[in-house]
């Protein structure tokens, strides 16, 4: 299995899920998810990714191998648009999206950055 790519559900599960003794020197999948940088979950593919420190939404699905429309790359065509169900993003566009868009939830992948674990409609 890609190391990147985790069901969401795996990341909700702890060594002790099975019912089996906690091993001390195996840290909760949980626990690594927070040391290695916030998550991003694509909703139609399931998969959770792991986020580097400076890698937009449009870059950590391409990482992935999750396909995700784009154009400009610049946040000034729209065609990147995307839904953020949970979390928070850091969008810095040039003019691609509308103000009403971004109240309903949508961002910009190519220049929207995690502040938070995020779950993406896509
Ligand atoms: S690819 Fe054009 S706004 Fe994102």
């Amino acid at each position: 299995m890609n190391p990147l790519l985790w069901p969401r559900a795996e990341l909700n599960r702890g060594p002790t899920s099975a019912g089996g003794p906690v091993d001390s020197a195996t840290p909760a999948l949980d626990s690594v998810r927070m040391d290695e940088g916030k998550s991003v979950t694509f909703t139609v593919s399931g998969c959770t990714v792991r986020c580097g420190p400076d890698q937009t939404l449009l870059e950590v699905a391409e990482a992935a191998g999750i396909p995700m429309p784009s154009s400009c790359r610049d946040g000034s065509c729209g065609k990147c648009r995307a839904r953020v169900l949970e979390g928070r993003v850091d969008m810095r566009h040039h003019g691609g999206i509308l103000q009403r868009h971004i109240d309903l939830g949508y961002v910009l992948t190519c220049c929207s950055r995690p502040l938070t674990d995020v779950v993406l409609e896509r």
